[in-house]
């Protein structure tokens, strides 16, 4: 657990870390080629170990030192991803699109509910079947196979971020081409795009509502000599709140400013100045922070869902009613229970919660049920009298770099204990 003693002013300058979403794709992207990939700034966290425990199993040979991942995908051999690493982390879904590119088959087991809803994979499914893949399900598995991966012009129902990417992966060695219209366009996915294209693949449009990807053969396919994944915008996010909610002053390095606009356009509503320019960002509260009206959480370039929790700790702080809607998740809101158990007033009505700003928190035992519902929790316990214990540092670590270690290089105290 972590055990926070609230009520230290946050202050100093902290690198955010390489992201996690990006990571996660461009790991799975690197089966494709069957060569050597060089990828940088990968970061330490649980979810990329499990990711390079998936890729070893399936016969990757992997270097890992520090932040630098070599991926040799040359002798992968093997298209079924283990179910106790595949029910570790819900989206080594995106395997099956790499997978099926290079083999044409792929097995893994049914990602089923989670913490935060049911995330069904029908859209996955759905894109992968117009591609000539066919599926079979039985005893917890899916099983995916195709005698030719080939383009076709697929609409999402909703521009899901998983479901863009493992169509593109399966994109990339099907004949012919692949359209992909009201996709996701979050970052992550120009990234992975901007990965891919370094490889040879033709991929063009990440970032727009429409992608497109010329299919082409393995042997057109090159070595990635260096690439360096972008920085991730929810540590970079959950970084900037802990500052606001501890009346703090920091600076954050290695952030790109349009990719946190959405978190900071809440953020300077609610009375935070903030300066950015050459990818570092100042966060300082000089006067008491306002309530929002309204925060809807959306796909990109809205407000992102995985900052609900962060800002809802944020909130309960602040004096005024808040109203915050959460769209793209259902039953993201576990948090709520356990922000209450440290004095915060907060009612919560289907996808909408109404917070009450509170005078001050308390320190509670508290349990994250989930990986930004413990940041959420921290994040409060950092403002609150006394001290917190937060369980659940598993959910936590699957995302966070060196979290406790840089909340204390801003004054924070924050101890782990096993
Ligand atoms: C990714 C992110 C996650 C983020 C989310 C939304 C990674 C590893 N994870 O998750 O941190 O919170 O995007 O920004 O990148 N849906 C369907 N059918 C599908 C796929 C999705 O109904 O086939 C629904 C989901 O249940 C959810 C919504 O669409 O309600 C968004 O899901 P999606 O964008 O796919 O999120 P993930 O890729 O799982």
């Amino acid at each position: 657990m972590y055990i926070i003693r609230g009520g230290e002013t946050l202050y100093g300058k902290i690198r955010v870390q390489g992201s996690k979403n990006s990571s996660l794709p461009i790991l799975a992207a690197s089966i494709l080629n069957g060569r050597k990939n060089t990828i940088r700034d990968v970061p330490k966290i649980k979810d990329i170990d499990v990711m390079t425990e998936i890729l070893s199993y399936l016969g990757a040979d992997i270097v890992r030192d520090n932040n630098l991942m070599v991926v040799d995908s040359g002798n992968v051999n093997c298209s079924d991803v283990p179910e106790h690493l595949m029910r570790e982390m819900r989206s080594s879904i995106v395997l099956m699109g790499a997978l099926l590119g290079r083999f044409g088959k792929a097995k893994v087991s049914y990602p089923g509910g989670c913490e935060i809803g049911p995330r069904p994979i029908d859209l996955h499914l759905k894109g992968l079947a117009q591609m000539g893949v066919e599926f079979s399900e039985g005893h917890g598995f899916i099983y995916a196979k195709t005698d030719k991966l080939r383009g076709a012009d697929i609409h999402l129902d909703f521009p899901s971020v998983g479901a863009t990417e493992n169509i593109m992966l399966a994109g990339v060695l099907a004949q012919g081409t692949t359209i992909i219209r009201n996709v996701a366009k979050e970052p992550e996915i120009v990234d992975l795009q901007n990965f891919l294209n370094r490889m040879g693949a033709k991929i063009k449009g990440a970032g727009t509502d429409t992608i497109k990807v010329e299919g082409c053969k393995i042997d057109d396919l090159k070595q990635v000599e260096d690439y360096t994944i972008i920085p991730d915008r929810i540590a970079a996010g959950t970084y900037l709140v802990a500052a606001a909610i501890t009346n703090g002053h920091i600076w954050l390095t290695n952030v790109i400013g349009e990719h946190v606009e959405p978190i900071l356009a809440k953020l300077r509503e609610m009375g935070c100045m903030i300066n950015c320019s050459n990818n570092v960002i100042e966060l300082y509260v000089d006067k008491p922070l306002k309530s929002l009206d309204s925060l809807r959480t959306l796909p990109y370039p809205g407000f992102p869902t995985d900052m609900q929790a962060p800002m809802m700790a944020l909130l309960s702080t602040v004096e005024g009613t808040s109203i915050l809607v959460e769209t793209v998740f259902e039953n993201r809101f576990k948090h709520a229970q356990e922000l209450r158990r440290m004095g915060a007033n907060i009612s919560i009505n289907g996808n909408t919660a109404i917070i009450k700003g509170v005078d001050k928190l308390t320190g509670a035992m508290v349990e994250a049920k989930d990986l930004r519902a413990g940041a959420a929790l921290i994040i409060a316990a950092l403002a609150a009298e006394g001290e917190t214990h937060v369980e659940g540092v598993c959910h936590i670590e699957r995302g966070y770099e060196n979290i406790e270690d840089n909340l204390t290089a801003l004054g924070a105290e924050i101890v782990k204990k096993y």
